[in-house]
């Protein structure tokens, strides 16, 4: 195949496969479609406001993300339609949330007493009024209020306070993604969704006229979507799948990939390239090499790996490497743009806007 796109493209860097990118966004919104529930995918996968635009093309009711610096970069792309499915804990941050309110449909998730007082006092002073799904904890353990009669309180709490609008319910299933028993797993996922639409009932039977539940990502959104009463769906990895999410969910092919150069050749089948730690995240594993997956890393240091080529003839100095790495999410983030490549064409790269905005 021709790879003369590689000498295209000054490395180390990332590089995105359009196609494989593309016909992954028609297979969720396809699915999204077939089992009418909504896909707002969580952006922090790709933090590109184009992909996010190819998202919506493709059926998608408004995006997600995890920062109030993710929404704003978003909401200047164009975007009206931003869940923060996270909560929003800063004074400063939720004053900006506040005045995103004013110009676009934007809501976050709470789960304390303090969080939902702090930001009713600044949608008061800001004069706007903030909607907020209730987090319920589904057994990820990061946050949530457990689900039942907390959660009926803390929803009771919200309906108290000023400038705040209950709309939904928020669930995280996130420790489930990693099974590899998908029997096992729909079992423990349909288990999670009966706890949040109960919650659902139970808060409905108290007054309040609630339809809206959001959960799920790649790991788990099929089992979510075919749930009764779950209304929406949040997968954001499966934009480009990594090597994590493909050993559980083989739907979508990897579209990304990190390019290195060989740089030193230190022995026999023994190479060093310019790709190291501050170009692939190595926080959730080692990298895989995509032409030659047997070959054995052996160091990887800042600006260096040092590999032993396993079923690969004929490298030399100068020749590029392509990396999968083990978390794509994390990767995205060390870089300020995206080198695309379509029908094995080079053709420009996009910017990461949201690169960094974790604040
Ligand atoms: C709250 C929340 N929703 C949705 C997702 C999307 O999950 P995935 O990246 O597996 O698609 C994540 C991922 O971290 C998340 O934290």
């Amino acid at each position: 195949m021709d790879d003369s796109w590689k000498d295209e493209i000054p490395t180390p860097a990332l590089v995105l496969n359009y196609n494989i990118m593309q016909k992954n966004i028609e297979t969720m919104a396809k699915f999204a479609r077939d089992n009418n529930v909504n896909h707002r995918p969580h952006v922090k996968t790709h933090k590109c406001p184009i992909i996010a635009h190819m998202q919506l093309k493709a059926g998608c009711k408004g995006i997600t993300v995890a920062k109030v610096g993710e929404a704003e970069v978003f909401a200047q792309s164009g975007i009206d339609d931003i869940y923060i499915a996270n909560q929003v804990i800063n004074p400063s941050h939720i004053d900006r949330l506040a005045k995103l309110s004013k110009y676009i449909k934007i809501s976050c998730a709470v789960d304390s007493q303090k969080n939902i007082m702090d930001l009713s006092k600044i949608a008061v002073k800001n004069n706007t009024e903030l909607e907020v799904l209730l987090d319920i904890d589904l057994g990820l353990g990061r946050s949530g209020v457990q689900p039942g009669e907390p959660a009926l309180e803390m929803a009771n709490f919200i309906k108290k306070t000023d400038n705040l609008k209950l709309i939904g319910l928020h669930g995280y299933e996130g420790h489930l993604t990693p099974m590899m028993n998908l029997e096992q797993k729909e079992k423990m996922a349909n288990e999670c969704y009966k706890k949040i639409v109960d919650t659902r009932d139970l808060l409905n039977k108290n007054g309040f006229g609630i339809n809206h539940i959001s959960t799920a990502g790649s790991g788990t959104y099929k089992y979510a979507a075919k749930y009764d009463g779950i209304t929406e769906i949040r997968p954001g990895t499966y934009v480009f799948s990594d090597e994590h999410l493909h050993m559980v969910e083989s739907d979508f092919e990897l579209a990304v990939t990190i390019l290195g150069t060989i740089q030193n050749q230190t022995g026999k089948k023994e190479f060093t390239t310019d790709a190291g730690a501050k170009a692939i995240a190595t926080g959730d594993g080692k990298p895989v090499f995509k032409e030659f997956p047997k070959s054995k890393i052996r160091v990887m240091n800042e600006e260096h790996t040092q590999f032993k080529a396993i079923g690969a003839e004929g490298l030399e100095i100068g020749h590029k490497i392509e990396f999968f790495p083990a978390h794509i999410c994390t990767s995205i983030n060390l870089y300020d743009y995206i080198h695309i490549v379509k029908d094995n064409e080079y053709v420009g790269r996009w910017e990461i806007s949201a690169r960094g905005k974790s604040y």
